[in-house]
């Protein structure tokens, strides 16, 4: 790898952070019968999708945010093309390591992140957050939003865990869903974060979206409303986690974590 592009992945990749989405599959896989280590191929390139759609997401021609992670955000270290071509490096590396899981399953999981963070989630999602503005903006505008911005790579974790560990179309259905639940609650968190909390603590700018006229959780049903929509989300993720291949007592801790987190 070219030494100046290894630096600049590694300096947004390894910077400290949650790890939600490897996090969210490994759990998933072990959960289904597998050893984490036969997860190490797809947990990265989660990591790398990620990463990627972070780098993009804070370039001045999105959402022109300084900080991430607890640092300058990529374009600010290294500059702006820098930062795009960053950002196509770990997603191009993201299918390259896929892409080394067993032939009997790799088809699967490949289209699965493909369309989760591309045309059919996290893209598209990027795409219609750009135009979504608190003005005009309505719960079903917001819910499709979310749903595919963040619930797209969300539950492509959950998805692709029960595509490696072999399972029908109807379990892996079943993931699915529980993953974009999980997604959802993600976002209306991040959403309350945004609002409430300090920029030491959350590592990246506060009240970004509001200076930006976002359409989020809580610019529409505000604070109190949008922490009465998570609780909502998590009961009805409950369920879903109670109807999935999942023992509820592996994910719960997840879903508490995600409801409660403060960064
Ligand atoms: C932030 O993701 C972007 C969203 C999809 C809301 P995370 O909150 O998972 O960020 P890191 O990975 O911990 O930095
Ligand atoms: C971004 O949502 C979701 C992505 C796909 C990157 P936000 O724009 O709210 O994420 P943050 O708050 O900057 O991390
Ligand atoms: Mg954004
Ligand atoms: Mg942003
Ligand atoms: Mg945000």
């Amino acid at each position: 790898v070219l030494p100046e592009l290894k630096t600049m992945m590694r300096y947004s990749l390894l910077a400290p952070c949650k790890r939600f989405r490897p996090v969210l599959y490994l759990t998933a896989l072990e959960g289904l019968g597998m050893a984490r280590h036969q997860g190490r191929h797809g947990a990265l390139a989660l990591e790398c999708i990620h990463t990627y759609s972070l780098i993009h997401d804070d370039l001045p021609c999105m959402d022109d945010d300084d900080l991430r992670r607890g640092q300058p955000s990529a374009h600010r270290k290294f500059g702006e093309a820098q930062a795009v071509l960053t950002g196509d490096a770990l997603l191009t590396l993201a299918f390259q390591l896929l892409a080394m899981d067993p032939p009997s399953v790799v088809g699967s999981m490949v289209s699965e992140l493909a369309r989760s963070s591309g045309i059919d989630g996290m893209v598209a999602g990027q795409l219609l957050d750009m135009e979504g503005h608190v003005e005009g903006g309505n719960l079903e505008k917001l819910i499709n939003i979310h749903r595919r911005k963040t619930g797209g790579l969300i539950s492509c974790c959950l998805a692709m865990a029960g595509q490696r560990a072999g399972r029908g179309h109807s379990e892996v259905a079943s993931l699915r869903e529980l993953g974009a639940s999980l997604g959802l609650i993600f976002q209306i968190q991040d959403d309350i974060l945004d609002c409430v909390s300090e920029e030491g603590d959350l590592g990246k700018t506060v009240g970004k979206d509001e200076e930006q006229g976002k359409l989020t959780y809580s610019s529409l049903l505000g604070l109190e409303g949008a922490k009465e929509r998570l609780k909502m989300e998590v009961m009805k993720a409950e369920e879903l986690m109670n109807a999935s291949p999942l023992d509820p007592a592996e994910v719960k801790p997840l879903l508490h974590f995600l409801a409660n987190r403060s960064h």
